[in-house]
């Protein structure tokens, strides 16, 4: 039998290479190539036939799987209306972030609703944990405890335990004796992912597998067991601001892109039910630079608070600065603003913010980033009282966005009384919103900020 090549991989998404290079061809991360010792072509080459599957029809009848809340309103939502039976969940996030706080919430709650929860720390002594659901006024909850690494006797004590929920926090430190590598390395993470998950499917038992983003190619990041489970969650949130969200970035039970809003607090991370109202809640008098954006995140309206500042810069090549959105978004529409607008930015700096720690991926906030950098660098303000959303195409025009009527509901619902928007093919009035339609960018200038 030929010899089996060795194999290099990434640690960060997991993509394997025939040679090491510096930077990973499939997800353009640096240095997170590493070599593997080859998987072995398994026992003897002689071929057995296999049997014939069961096959089934489409239309079979199924009920919609059983879900339990958790009472967490953010999470269940979340979670696509809440925890369902044998589903694995990845919750990936920066290390320290409010992972493991979120966690033992959640299993916290869960066991409060009846459910049998075991949470396994492989990072924290027992004693540590136990601290900590003492700061947080879960210590009376009815969930079990270990601190653990072999997988192998979690998975036995699994299987005698039966749990209705086991949370493993977190993968990385995960380790299988009949693998030959460190813990966190990629063939670890992604052998005890697959045990988890195919115990979680055998055995009825629903898996949160927690996982690290990290940096540094040492370690292999939760990517790498993205496309085993059901449902990946990422928590994310700018470090200094108390805000966190929960995406679902991929769930086969419910809606993905779906966010759940929290705020960390001394005493672990509280529910914000209302998050425009919160992070419009620092906003003062309307400033130039300042711009509200009206926004969809999963099913739910939203609306964020948009800063610029275009200031003279003393640097050859002027700085750009983004927080909380795509860096390639400003180019492109400092580019529009200059070559279909004739209002150039060369020779001063940009810096672009969302408020409070938010991130934006919506292309319907390209109007509001140049509403913000427009205002920025006119010193106007924006008639007060206004929410801003539409896409700007390469041309200048502006491009209509989805659920306009929820974005000028919710705007209505906090005191906007405008809107600054897209011509709509589909009439939308909400009574209290004065809806000023704008067909593309040149308009927006002349007729809002008078240049041009
Ligand atoms: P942690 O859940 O340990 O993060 P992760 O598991 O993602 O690594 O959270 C650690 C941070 O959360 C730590 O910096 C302190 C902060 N924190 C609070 O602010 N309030 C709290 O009640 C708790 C438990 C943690
Ligand atoms: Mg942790």
């Amino acid at each position: 039998m030929a010899k089996a090549l060795p194999q290099f991989t990434c640690t960060a998404c997991g993509a394997t290479h025939r040679k090491w290079s510096g930077r990973c061809d499939a997800c353009g991360a640096w240095n997170t190539i590493i070599e593997e010792a080859p998987l072995s072509s398994g026992p003897g080459t002689r071929v057995t036939k296999g049997r014939s599957i069961a096959l089934s029809t489409l239309a079979d009848a199924e009920a919609p799987p059983p879900r339990s809340g958790s009472g967490l309103a953010e999470l269940d939502r979340v979670l696509g209306g809440g925890l369902v039976a044998a589903s694995a969940i990845l919750v990936g996030g920066d290390p320290g972030i409010g992972k493991s706080t979120l966690l033992l919430q959640a299993t916290a709650s869960f066991a409060r609703k009846g459910l049998k929860c075991l949470y396994i720390s492989g990072e924290e002594a027992a004693a540590q944990v136990r601290l900590r659901a003492a700061r947080l006024g879960l210590s009376d909850a009815p969930v079990q405890l270990g601190a653990e690494t072999n997988l192998r006797d979690i998975l036995s004590t699994l299987d005698t335990e039966r749990p209705d929920l086991v949370v493993i926090d977190s993968i990385q430190t995960m380790w299988l004796d009949t693998i030959d590598s460190a813990p966190g390395s990629v063939s670890q993470v992604r052998a005890s992912a697959h045990e988890l998950v195919s115990f979680a499917k055998k055995r009825g038992v629903s898996v949160i597998i927690v996982g690290h983003v990290t940096k540094e190619g040492q370690i292999a990041g939760p990517r790498v067991v993205e496309h085993m489970v059901d449902t990946v969650l990422y928590f994310e949130g700018e470090r200094g601001h108390q805000f966190r969200i929960l995406r679902a970035v991929k769930n086969r039970f419910g809606p993905a892109d779906e966010i759940g809003v929290f705020e960390m607090t001394g005493a672990g991370l509280a529910e914000v039910a209302n998050p425009s109202a919160l992070f419009l809640s620092e906003r003062g008098t309307p400033a130039p630079g300042s711009v509200v954006f009206a926004g969809i995140e999963g099913t739910r309206p939203m609306l964020t608070e948009i800063q610029a500042l275009v200031a003279p810069s003393p640097l050859g090549t002027p700085r750009r600065t983004v927080v909380g959105l795509d860096s390639a978004r400003l180019s492109t529409i400092l580019a529009v603003l200059e070559a279909r607008c004739g209002i150039p930015f060369a020779g001063m700096d940009v810096f672009l913010n969302v408020a409070g720690g938010m991130r934006v991926h919506e292309p319907a906030a390209d109007l509001a980033i140049a509403c913000a950098l427009l205002s920025a660098r006119e010193d106007v303000a924006l008639p007060p009282e206004t929410v801003v959303f539409g896409e700007i195409s390469l041309s200048g025009a502006l491009r209509a966005v989805s659920q306009t009527e929820n974005r000028l509901k919710e705007a209505q619902k906090l005191g906007f009384c405008a809107a600054l928007a897209p011509c709509l093919v589909k009439p939308a009035a909400i009574a209290g919103i004065e809806l000023k339609e704008m067909p593309d960018l040149a308009q927006v200038v002349g007729q809002v900020f008078g240049a041009g």
